[in-house]
């Protein structure tokens, strides 16, 4: 079972990832915590990395793709995995197909999270995850039960990232429009491609997510 979510900066791809994964023993693999992860340790790919990130541009597909085919060949992959971030461009979908296909592998679904410009902005500048286990929260959607206190963890140290500002959000949004959503049509023409209102309250998106998710395991 493998699943790509897809929709702008903002969306709730990782909110859901994480929520959805666990149901049905999948893996999250995002493509921009691999990223920040290189950027932590400070490597050559880290160092470039952070500025693209900053910027709000994207990183060379050759870099995604090698990236992305090497974490998807490892053992916990086996079961299945969600895509969180990878494919943003036509060519990362092409070399997608490729990767998949040496594999023997096959996607289950492409899901869109379909949400209004106006309210990723707010989204974004008012998310933040514990340091220590990755949770998210939001400022106003999704605070910790007892404020300070991760819920998952009990971690009481958090972080914003860096390109989370209104700035570069607008670059991550245009990025978005030009490059990844030209993957809506090439994805609908496979006739894989569903579409879940990520405006909606996020337990409903969950929901509408599983639903996919579960027709999916019907047809398997
Ligand atoms: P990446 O980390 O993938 O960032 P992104 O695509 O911009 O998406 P986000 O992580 O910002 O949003 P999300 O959809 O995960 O939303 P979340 O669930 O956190 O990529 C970062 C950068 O790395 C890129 O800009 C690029 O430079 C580079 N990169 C990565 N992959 C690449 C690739 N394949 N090719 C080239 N470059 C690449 O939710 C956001 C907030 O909203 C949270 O606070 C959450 O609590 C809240 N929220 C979620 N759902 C709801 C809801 N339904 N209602 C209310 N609030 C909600
Ligand atoms: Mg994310």
């Amino acid at each position: 079972m493998n699943f790509i979510f897809l929709g702008p900066p903002g969306a709730g791809k990782g909110t859901q990832a994480r929520l959805v994964q666990e149901k049905y023993g999948l893996i999250q693999l995002s493509t921009g915590d691999m990223l920040r992860a290189a950027v932590s340790a400070g490597s050559e790919l880290g160092q470039k990395a952070q500025k693209i990130i900053d910027a709000g541009k994207l990183v060379p597909d050759a870099i995604m793709t090698g990236m992305l085919a090497e974490r998807i060949a490892e053992a916990d992959c086996e079961n299945g995995f969600i895509l969180d971030g990878f494919p943003r461009t036509e060519a990362q979908a092409e070399a997608l197909d490729k990767i998949l296909g040496a594999q023997g592998k096959q996607l289950d679904a492409v899901i869109e999270i379909k949400v209004d410009d106006q309210a990723l902005v707010r989204r974004i500048t008012g998310r933040f995850t514990c340091s220590k286990c990755g949770a998210g929260y939001h400022d106003e959607f999704l605070r910790p039960a007892q404020p300070g206190i991760c819920d998952t963890c009990g971690g009481t140290e958090f972080a914003r990232r860096t390109d989370d500002n209104e700035k570069t959000v607008v670059e991550r949004l245009t990025a978005y429009h030009v490059q990844t959503e030209p993957l809506l049509p090439y994805y609908r023409r496979t006739g894989k491609l569903h579409t879940v209102d990520g405006m909606a309250e996020i337990g409903e998106v969950t929901r509408q997510i599983m639903a996919v998710v579960d027709s999916s395991l019907e047809r398997v």
